[in-house]
């Protein structure tokens, strides 16, 4: 079959030949139609991921979206959404994956290949991060930190589809925020010199946009986390998912204890199988519905060195490449 191979870890993939996969008793086999791509290929294909090394020739690729060939209960030719657990085995940029039986799940009808394998990591990680983690309730406010990627995107939506009252998102880039629409109440540019930025800045922009937030969902951590803190209501939530501007925070811990406030970690590589499905088919049903309109760019697998640098370099969309 047609792949995307990582011969050296740390090295782009290219497109090459690889071996069938073989059929195996508890996995399906599935016919590759559109494959996602996502941060943690690139950390995973770079041996620095901390749950361990690929060991090469090795095909990267944690979700997609594709059409049951054999195995499993559902009949071949179901339509579904594959996922990878652990990555660390070969993925779905290829013609052909297999996934174990329960990482295999139906679409719903009217959401298409592109769509459906876009949304699976980051529609879940959102949705989980928002409403278990975070404990989002009806008509609460969410401050969304670095609302312009991928994982961004889906916060900002399903955050609005759980029923927040008021979702600011922040991120570095205005036309990018601009084209969040209405999903999002309020949009804060984040000043890019971040680390000698006013520290009363962001939380005074919040405030006048409604006041302090329930809830902080974080993907960038760095100089913006001592910044976004104070806008956070007394008892309010943080939640981190990302350090995508720095892997250290100074954080204000006057303002941690006075206010009460709970700092949370939250990590989709963290939660079972079965959660994962159950949330990808909430996810599913809400991009359906047009709930989740993520930015998707295609391309085909054989530009895949092309889609690899330009997810290192932050696309602003999510990256799908099709077999
Ligand atoms: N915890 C979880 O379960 C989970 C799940 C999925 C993803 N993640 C993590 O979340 C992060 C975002 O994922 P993604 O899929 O949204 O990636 P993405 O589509 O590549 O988006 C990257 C985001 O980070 C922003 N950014 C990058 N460098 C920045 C910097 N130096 N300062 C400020 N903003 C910066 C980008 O802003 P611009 O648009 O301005 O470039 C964009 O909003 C990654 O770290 C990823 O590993 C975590």
């Amino acid at each position: 079959m047609r792949a995307a191979i990582v011969n050296q870890l740390g090295r782009p993939p290219h497109l090459g030949e690889r071996p069938d996969p073989v059929e195996r008793p508890g996995h399906t086999l599935v016919r590759v139609t559109a494959a996602a791509l996502n941060p943690v290929d690139l950390h995973i294909a770079a041996g620095s991921h901390p749950a361990g090394a690929p060991t090469v020739p090795f095909v990267p690729g944690v979700e997609g979206a594709g059409t049951v060939v054999s195995g499993g209960s559902l009949p071949a030719g179901t339509r579904v959404r594959v996922a990878v657990p652990g990555g660390l085995v070969d993925g779905t940029l290829a013609e052909l994956v297999s996934v174990p039986d329960g990482a295999c799940l139906p679409l719903p009808p009217g959401l298409d290949d592109d769509l459906a394998a876009a949304v699976g990591v980051v529609g879940v990680s959102a949705l989980l991060a928002l409403r278990t983690e975070a404990g989002l309730r009806p008509g609460e406010s969410v401050l969304v930190l670095g609302a312009t990627g991928g994982l961004g995107q889906a916060l900002v939506h399903t955050a609005r589809a759980l029923g927040a009252g008021r979702v600011a998102a922040a991120g570095r880039d205005p036309h990018r925020l601009g084209a969040l629409g209405a999903a999002a109440d309020t949009v804060l540019v984040l000043d890019p010199d971040s680390a000698d930025a006013d520290p009363g800045r962001l939380a005074a922009q919040v405030s006048a946009i409604g006041g302090p937030v329930d809830v902080v969902v974080d993907l960038l951590w760095g100089p913006h986390a001592r910044l976004a803190q104070a806008a956070l209501r007394p008892g309010g939530r943080w939640v981190n998912l990302g350090q995508t501007a720095g892997g250290r925070a100074e954080l204000d811990a006057a303002v941690l204890r006075h206010g009460h406030l709970r700092l949370r970690g939250f990590s989709a590589a963290a939660l079972p199988p079965e959660q994962v499905a159950a949330g990808y088919r909430e996810t599913a049903a809400l991009a359906a519905s047009g709930a989740l309109p993520l930015a998707v760019t295609t391309r085909p697998l054989a530009e895949v060195a092309e889609a690899w640098a330009a997810q290192a370099a932050s696309p602003g969309a999510k990256l799908v490449l099709r077999p």
